[in-house]
């Protein structure tokens, strides 16, 4: 085991651009406004981040599942479109069905053998259990916890300290992997070791926190754990 490494307990993964790949909404999108599908998704994506973080600012917490329909209502009404009842149907059950990215499967079944690993994530449980349990990968979790019960997102500390408490173990103790800078800053923020998958090749967002490990793809995290 690396020095860095020594002392962890538990892999607790970010869910949406983490484990599960968004991208084939944007092919639904386009599917449904062609020449704008690119456009909608966009703002769907952004709206939908920046909800969590205004209700959560404005103590009017609402779950992740009726903001990401909020944020594509918004999406739609800026660029022009109408959003039939259909679509939004259609659009929204696309986040039930996301698929992993190619790594995430086999690399969360072997390090399944070697240290506990759950799930802290803004989605709501249904809209969680779903996607985890569509692509098979339920067993592999000791738990899918939700920000729900504490009705705040993303990057609040209360957000990370609740992992700590549900899981039982110290901040210290606790490795989190998340694709969302953000959301890695958040958490090192917080105090737990973080390794932050930079699958965009992004710049590190300007927060003046830098996560503590910064890998491609979820597979770099193994060899921590040899
Ligand atoms: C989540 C979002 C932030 O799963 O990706 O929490």
């Amino acid at each position: 085991m690396t020095a860095s490494s020594k002392g962890l307990k538990a892999l607790v993964y970010d869910a949406y651009g983490t484990l599960f790949d968004t991208s084939s909404v944007v092919e639904r999108c386009e599917h449904h406004f062609p020449g704008k599908g690119s456009a909608v998704s966009d703002i769907w994506r952004t709206k939908q981040l920046e909800y969590t973080w205004l209700r959560s600012l404005m103590g009017r917490y609402e779950n992740f599942w009726k903001l990401t329909e909020s944020g594509l209502r918004f999406a739609c009404k800026s660029v022009g479109l109408e959003l039939t009842d259909d679509i939004l149907r259609d659009l929204m059950e696309n986040y039930l069905k996301l698929a992993p990215y190619p790594e995430v499967p086999d690399t969360l079944a072997r390090l399944a053998g070697k240290i506990p690993q759950a799930v802290l994530s803004n989605g709501s449980p249904d809209m969680l259990s779903q996607v985890v349990e569509n692509n098979g990968l339920r067993s592999h979790f000791q738990a899918i916890l939700s920000v729900d019960e504490l009705a705040v997102f993303k990057p609040s500390p209360r957000v990370y300290r609740s992992a700590i408490e549900r899981l039982g173990l110290g901040a210290g103790e606790i490795g989190f992997v998340s694709s969302n800078c953000w959301d890695a800053i958040g958490a090192k923020s917080f105090g737990l070791t973080v390794f932050w998958i930079n699958r965009f090749n992004r710049p590190l967002e300007e927060l003046g926190v830098v996560p503590d490990h910064e890998i491609r793809t979820l597979d770099e995290v193994e060899p921590f754990f040899e």
